[in-house]
């Protein structure tokens, strides 16, 4: 290489690297979308970047359903019904509780079942440290369960984002399939960052499948794994100020034996 394409690649390289680095850091989840939609031409770029992710030789194991415009609300209506029938069976007795659980259509039908109660060890204070401090951010006391609800029952609704995106993996191709679809979610987040999009990943949405199945004919064996909200981020709006502190390097890198 000559040394003036040396230079010129380099600049290029290091101003590219800048520009990645600034969007890599500033996507955050998003909780509140404003109403300006999203272009099916906006949408088609996002999933194009998405699909040049890597996958496992190229299996590229995974669907993914757009919901837009009328069907995102039906939709967005149905899931926050279920959530509203089930949060109210959590709260009967146990022996209703039990027969509202075997009776109930609103029951949780997703693929891929919820850790429930507790996660294990260190990550179940990390899961608490990052809702306190989103709870704190948006100035929600932390006796104050009503408001907290809310804000869950907002996942339903996607938190108002004109786009819901729901991500089925085929389980024949076992955990690749899982690490697939999160490589090809990244690269979809980013890419929506790099427009001026923000983006929800939402494990909340793998509870219900049925009422994504009387809108799409998903294909038969793929499983829901994982939902995410698309749209523009709503301005001054506290809760997309939310920054949760990430690990310290340390915390993270297995350090040799040596
Ligand atoms: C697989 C997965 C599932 C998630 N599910 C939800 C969810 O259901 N609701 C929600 O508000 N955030 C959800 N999140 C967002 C995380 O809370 C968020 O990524 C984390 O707190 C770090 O914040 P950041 O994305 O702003 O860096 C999910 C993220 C991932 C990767």
């Amino acid at each position: 290489m000559a040394a003036c394409e040396r230079i010129c690649f380099l600049f290029v390289a290091n101003n590219y690297l800048m520009d990645f680095s600034a969007v890599l850091t500033s996507r955050r989840s998003i909780r509140a979308f404003s109403d300006k939609p999203v272009s099916q031409k906006t949408i088609n770029h996002i999933l194009t970047d998405a699909i040049e992710s890597p996958s496992s030789s190229n299996t590229q194991p995974y669907k993914i359903v757009v919901a837009q415009g009328e069907t995102c609300k039906q939709l967005g209506q149905e899931l926050l019904s279920r959530y509203r029938k089930i949060n109210k069976i959590q709260r009967q007795p146990l022996p209703i509780k039990l027969l509202k659980a075997m009776t109930s259509k609103a029951m949780p039908d997703g693929d891929y079942k919820p850790i429930l109660g507790k996660y294990p060890g260190i990550f179940q204070e990390r899961r608490l440290a990052t809702g306190r401090g989103l709870y704190r951010t948006m100035g929600i006391e932390r006796g104050d369960k009503h408001a907290r609800d809310e804000q869950l029952a907002r996942n339903f609704t996607f938190f108002d984002a004109p786009v819901a995106m729901f991500i089925f993996v085929h389980p024949g191709m076992k955990f690749t399939a899982l690490v697939d679809s999160g490589i090809m979610m990244q690269s979809l987040m980013l890419s929506a960052t790099n427009l001026g999009l923000g983006t929800c990943p939402q494990g909340a949405l793998g509870m219900w499948r049925s009422p994504l199945e009387t809108h799409f004919d998903i294909p038969k064996g793929y499983k829901l794994v994982c939902g995410l909200a698309l749209g523009y981020p709503k301005e001054d709006e506290q809760v997309n100020d939310y920054r949760p502190e990430k690990l310290a390097l340390s915390d993270l890198i297995i350090p040799s034996k040596k």
